[in-house]
């Protein structure tokens, strides 16, 4: 059997809007160049394409200047989707405008209700559980109320923690395959990984851990040759995409998609 935590037949992403200028980050490094963006983008969407899968491409929403990234509005599972409910103020808007996209995919689709918060960055899902980490965009309450949403759909939702000053859970981890996890030193020193088979990035390549497994391939940002030679002497067959701008927002390669195997009907 295939594993369901990075065999998807499916993917959504979003066009990099003109408002990707305004979009949020923790720290000034530039403002994004569209075209760049768009040029990464493009390469980005390929490389999902190029494992067969379907790859919806949704319009530029101009309302919403980090809805490029798509991930932090959704949660797609084998037997429904959740819509998140994202803890920025700017970006609360978007799980509803994604919600009718979702409907056309699932018959089963469940929701995070006030007050609670919880964004996809934040949750990482392996092919035994759902872990969660706790951050500024989501709250314990949000991973509870996760946990509810998705307990008759065979999940196990465990709650752990996003380091200080990070965005998201995931901008410190990625899944590559069924038993390893790629992390930065500092999150898996939590212990978050315990039964896991650990991969640490390279020393100063912290921000390439925010990759994904697609299928056949890990994609991975381009321009961290420490960890990518490291994987790639590991087995892992790597596909490197250019992530300079949205990294000036804080965003990576899970980011920028929604990756799922939607119910036979
Ligand atoms: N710029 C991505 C985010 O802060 O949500």
């Amino acid at each position: 059997m295939s594993a369901r935590s990075y065999t998807f037949t499916h993917a959504i992403s979003r066009r990099p809007s003109k408002s990707i200028i305004d979009g949020l980050r923790a720290i000034d490094i530039g403002t994004p160049d569209l075209a760049l963006f768009e040029a990464h983008h493009a390469d980005y969407v390929a490389a999902l394409r190029s494992t067969g899968a379907k790859v919806e491409l949704l319009e530029a929403d101009e309302a919403y200047p980090d809805s490029v990234f798509i991930e932090d509005a959704a949660l797609c599972l084998p037997k429904g989707a959740v819509v998140m409910r994202p803890g920025a103020p700017s970006r609360l808007g978007e799980a509803a405008v994604l919600a009718p996209t979702l409907a056309s995919y699932y018959s089963d689709i469940r929701t995070i209700d006030a007050p609670d918060f919880i964004e996809g960055g934040d949750i990482l899902t392996t092919e035994r559980e759902i872990l969660v980490g706790t951050s500024a965009r989501t709250t314990t309450g949000g991973i509870e109320a996760l946990r509810r949403a998705t307990a008759d759909w065979g999940y196990t939702v465990r709650e752990v923690h996003t380091p200080e000053g990070v965005l998201h859970f995931k901008t410190d981890c990625s899944l590559l395959d069924e038993e390893t996890i790629l992390s930065t030193e500092r999150l898996s020193v939590s212990g978050c990984f315990e039964g896991y088979k650990v991969l640490h990035t390279a020393e100063g390549e912290e921000a390439c851990a925010n990759a994904i497994r697609f299928n056949e391939l890990v994609i991975m940002p381009a321009g961290f040759p420490k960890t990518a030679e490291m994987l790639d002497k590991a087995g892992y067959n790597l596909r490197l995409v250019g992530n300079t701008e949205a990294a000036k927002l804080d965003g990576g390669m899970s980011c920028l998609s929604l990756r799922f195997s939607p119910p036979v009907a």
